[in-house]
């Protein structure tokens, strides 16, 4: 029995679980969330308890995914895990299109309806969420979330931690630097190169 570990017990988390599922690459899956037991479960799955409880029951999973939202937390969740001897995985919807010259590393989720095109590469512990487009030969670092909806053309980069906000678009060549959100529908037709948050069409910061 293949047995995916998701470390997150919010919708997100669901979403996850649900991808997972559907790719039959795994064949069931248990929660842990920090919030154990207070929460003890999460839609009709069992949470199993805390990270550290994920940690020091390996025998009961064969890899592990992060569900948080938080880009940061995301991450250093995923770096304790790690350092606690966790097999990280990487979780593709079987809904979404991933091009064989694309790269995904380890941690990221490629959820439903999702595009990945060729010669993207894809950080570790990113979410490309529902029906997002990432065009050919673009670049997102570690910690990217690209909301549904999103639309990124080609050869655009996003650095780390990055939040791209439900529905926004970022034109071909633009390059957006660690540490930005893009709120929700922005349109981005200039590079962003000082973190912060960017709302409009054209997209400026936000203070
Ligand atoms: C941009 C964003 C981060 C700002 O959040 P916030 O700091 O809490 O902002 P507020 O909700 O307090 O709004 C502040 C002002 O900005 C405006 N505003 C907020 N988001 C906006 C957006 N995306 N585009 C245009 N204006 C926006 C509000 O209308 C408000 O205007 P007002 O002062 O004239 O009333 C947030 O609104 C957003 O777009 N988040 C992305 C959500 C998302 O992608 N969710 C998907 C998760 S999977």
């Amino acid at each position: 029995m293949k047995v995916l570990a998701i470390l997150g017990a919010s919708g997100h988390g669901k979403v996850i679980a649900d991808a997972a599922l559907m790719s039959g690459k795994w064949e069931q899956v248990i929660f842990f969330d920090d919030a154990y037991p207070s929460i003890q479960s999460v839609g009709d799955w069992s949470i199993f308890g805390t990270t550290a409880d994920l940690i020091n029951q390996s025998d009961l999973y064969n890899g592990v995914v992060v569900a948080i939202g938080n880009n940061d937390i995301r991450l250093l969740k995923q770096m304790v895990l790690e350092q606690g001897g966790c097999q990280i995985v990487s979780i593709v919807h079987p809904a979404a299109t991933v091009s064989p010259r694309a790269v995904i590393d380890k941690g990221t989720v490629v959820l439903a309806g999702a595009v990945i095109n060729p010669f993207s590469v894809i950080g570790q512990s990113c979410i490309i969420n529902t029906n997002s487009v990432v065009e050919h030969d673009c670049i997102l670092e570690e910690g990217v979330h690209i909301s549904p909806g999103c639309l990124l053309a080609g050869r655009v980069e996003i650095g780390a931690r990055s939040w791209i906000g439900i529905g926004s678009c970022i034109k071909q060549l633009i390059s957006v630097c660690d540490s930005v959100i893009v709120g929700a529908g922005a349109v981005v037709v200039n590079d962003i190169t000082e973190s912060g948050v960017y709302i409009g069409m054209p997209a400026r910061k936000h203070h």
